[in-house]
């Protein structure tokens, strides 16, 4: 079978190869699926440069997460207790990567059943950015109907779940983008309000949007001077959360900002909450996600797709500033 594999950390486009690999087979508890499709985020990425949090022992294969159809059972009950079939259709949550291949063995945990009208497209990115932005939103800030979210970032396809999120949850968005020309489609998608980093004194509009206060809930995937102008954005009690470093540059932060009104920047990684988190809230979270994707608000737009063999046309178009959606991988 195919997959993809790096040997060494660097550029993914000159990194990654495609190899043929044994086909590998379920044990205990574990069930091997079928890949469909995997999409190339940001922190597949990240994993190939050698600048995650968490990194993999050489040689490995990206993709933390994708969707496909079961077609191996390892021994085990878990199976049983989670109605796990042969042929049934799953999103595929692997939280060491090794999603872009053609079959992955996985922790019966770490499958979720789809119903047939969730497309493979959308299950595809069943859990990364949809997880994400409903536990920042509603579990970590707890955003109340009525109060001022700002984002940066907010075009991407994490951004644009908030701002669908924002809609159906009754909180409003202040959305900062870098290029202006995207104004129009994220208020379309909902967004409340959308400033261009470039272009706009963000700082006095949005002082201005919240009565002169500044905003009490923020989320920064930039850093560098973006964050800070978050940071800057923020009213007394603020919090921001910072989940993502797109810049690859630090916050130039003056402490004296938060010790005014005592604001709070602190860390988001998805990978963390889940390990603090039981089966249940899990499985209820599956459950939302899903509940969610049928309603539109957790979906994500696809640019393009690539079989595996073109990966590194895919990586990068995926790097490229002004994509319009996700590259998908074809398995
Ligand atoms: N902490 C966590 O647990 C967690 C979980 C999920 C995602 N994330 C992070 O969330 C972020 C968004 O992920 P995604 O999958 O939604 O991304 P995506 O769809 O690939 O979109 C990336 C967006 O970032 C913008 N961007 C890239 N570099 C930028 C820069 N230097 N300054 C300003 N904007 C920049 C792009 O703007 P243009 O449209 O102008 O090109 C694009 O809109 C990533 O940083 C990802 O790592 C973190």
């Amino acid at each position: 079978m195919k997959a993809v594999v790096f040997e060494r950390f660097g550029n993914p486009d000159e990194v990654l190869q495609v190899r043929d690999a044994p086909e590998p087979t379920p044990g205990k508890n574990q069930v091997r699926v079928r890949m469909r499709a995997s999409p190339v985020n940001p922190s597949d990425l990240l994993v190939v440069r050698g600048q995650y949090g968490r990194l993999p022992s050489l040689p490995a294969t990206p993709g933390f997460e994708g969707v496909g159809v079961i077609d191996a059972l390892g021994g085990g009950l878990l199976k049983y207790l989670r109605g796990l079939r042969p042929g049934r259709r799953v999103a595929v949550l692997n939280g060491p990567g090794g999603n872009w291949q053609e079959k992955v063995v996985v922790s019966a945990r770490h499958v979720v059943q789809l119903p047939d009208d969730v497309a493979d497209e959308q299950g595809a990115s069943f859990f990364v950015n949809p997880a994400t932005a409903l536990v920042m939103t509603r579990r970590v800030l707890a955003v109340p109907k009525g109060g001022w979210l700002l984002q940066t970032a907010a075009a991407s396809a994490l951004g644009r779940m908030i701002i669908r999120l924002g809609k159906f949850d009754g909180f409003r968005t202040i959305n900062l983008v870098r290029r202006r020309e995207q104004a129009d489609e994220l208020r379309a998608l909902g967004a409340d309000e959308v400033l261009s980093t470039q272009a706009d004194d963000v700082v006095s509009k949005v002082k201005a949007f919240t009565g002169g206060e500044g905003v009490r809930y923020a989320v920064d995937a930039v850093g560098a001077d973006t964050g800070l102008t978050a940071v800057r954005c923020m009213g007394s009690g603020g919090r921001l959360l910072v989940y993502g470093t797109l810049a690859g540059q630090p916050i130039p932060l003056d402490p004296r900002l938060l010790i005014a009104g005592q604001k709070r920047i602190e860390g988001f990684w998805l990978s963390d909450w889940v390990r603090q988190q039981g089966a249940l809230t899990m499985l209820r979270l599956f459950r939302q996600i899903i509940s969610l994707m049928r309603s539109g608000v957790l979906t994500t737009v696809v640019q393009a797709a690539f079989p595996l063999d073109q990966i590194r046309e895919a990586v990068r178009l995926a790097e490229q500033p002004g994509r319009t959606g996700k590259v998908l991988l074809r398995c």
